[in-house]
């Protein structure tokens, strides 16, 4: 039976986050949570499975729009290959986080399809072609996505990433850091699209002033790339630089009472640093640590949180776990 199995890493972002949709640097890390794709050979069907949204869609229904990104990466996939419509698949997609969380989960879905629909149809592809692609599905996630979370799904590893017009500057650190990230979930739905629509509109109240805040955000970025692309990372100082990122993005409308509580019992506890990560206004809060502290940490905000994740730097990006050919 033809199967293949390909995953894609989620992501923390460390710096910068919201700054980088204006074109100000941004530092983030693939963590070793990953979203994983199987697909295997059916006759005539084409049928997407989501086990952890609970969904299911065969092409005969309309599309819910959970699945409309993937989608997008059907379509542009089958007018590749000219084969339309492009049928003879069971996607299942299965993953480490629970979805919509602030992880970069819809890249790394998006990201770990393509795998395993390229590997699958047998189609020649590089690593750029999958993040090209997958940066499709974000923009039908997100709307006006920065592409910093497909480009990390896709390579893995320490990246700092700067949109451009002309193309993003992506820079891939040739070091892995070694540290431990507490990621504790305040359970509050949220939307990517949302929180960077309420974003833009602040800046339209107050252009000079968000500039500001996104550039100071930049800079904060630069000094922690500094530090965290080589070997013997002063943790400490990072720690310093999330918490001033974390208070940046209080002031620019992303915190939340709920996820302040979580960023104040991670510092009570021993943390070095602690902040909003992704979009805000919901989701996850990433402390950093040191190994000691880990354990404190954890029990501490284990009674606040949905749910408490530990996760480490991965340096793979997205990969084929397995394949069966006939
Ligand atoms: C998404 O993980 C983080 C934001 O900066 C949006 C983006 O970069 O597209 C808020």
């Amino acid at each position: 039976m033809k199967e293949v199995v390909a995953s894609a890493p989620c992501k923390t972002i460390l710096f910068g986050e919201h700054a980088v949709v204006y074109g100000y640097p941004a530092i983030a890390t693939a963590i070793n949570l990953r979203i994983r794709t199987k697909i295997r050979k059916i006759s005539g069907e084409l049928i997407i499975h989501s086990r952890d949204l609970k969904v299911t869609w065969k092409r005969n229904q309309s599309v819910p729009k959970e699945f409309l990104p993937i989608c997008k990466v059907i379509e542009e996939i089958s007018d590749l290959i000219d084969q339309k419509p492009l049928n003879g698949m069971h996607i299942e997609i299965f993953s480490d986080v629970p979805p919509s969380c602030g992880l970069g989960t819809s890249a790394a879905t998006a990201v770990s399809v393509i795998t395993a629909m390229l590997e699958f149809l047998e189609i020649n592809y590089d690593k750029n072609f999958i993040n090209k692609l997958a940066f499709e599905a974000e923009k039908i996630s997100h709307g006006t996505p920065s592409g910093i979370d497909n480009t990390v799904a896709t390579f893995g590893g320490l990246i700092r990433y700067v949109k451009r017009n002309s193309g993003p500057n992506i820079e891939r650190s040739k070091y892995t850091p070694e540290f431990t990230l507490i990621l504790a979930d305040s359970g509050l739905p949220r939307s990517t699209k949302h929180a960077v629509k309420n974003v833009a509109i602040l800046r339209e109240h107050f252009p000079r002033v968000i500039d500001d805040i996104f550039s100071i955000m930049g800079k904060i970025s630069d000094e922690a790339w500094t530090l965290l692309s080589k070997a013997g990372e002063n943790l400490r100082t990072i720690g310093h630089l999330m918490n001033i990122n974390h208070g940046l993005l209080d002031a620019i409308g992303v915190n939340l009472p709920e996820l302040e509580t979580l960023v104040n019992i991670a510092r009570k506890n021993g943390a070095l640093g602690a902040k909003i990560t992704g979009a805000g206004l919901g989701g996850f809060i990433i402390a950093l640590a040191e190994s000691a502290a880990v354990h404190k940490i954890h029990s501490a905000i284990k009674n606040y949180a949905r749910l408490v994740l530990i996760a480490k730097p991965d340096n793979m990006g997205c990969i084929v776990e397995s394949k069966v050919k006939t």
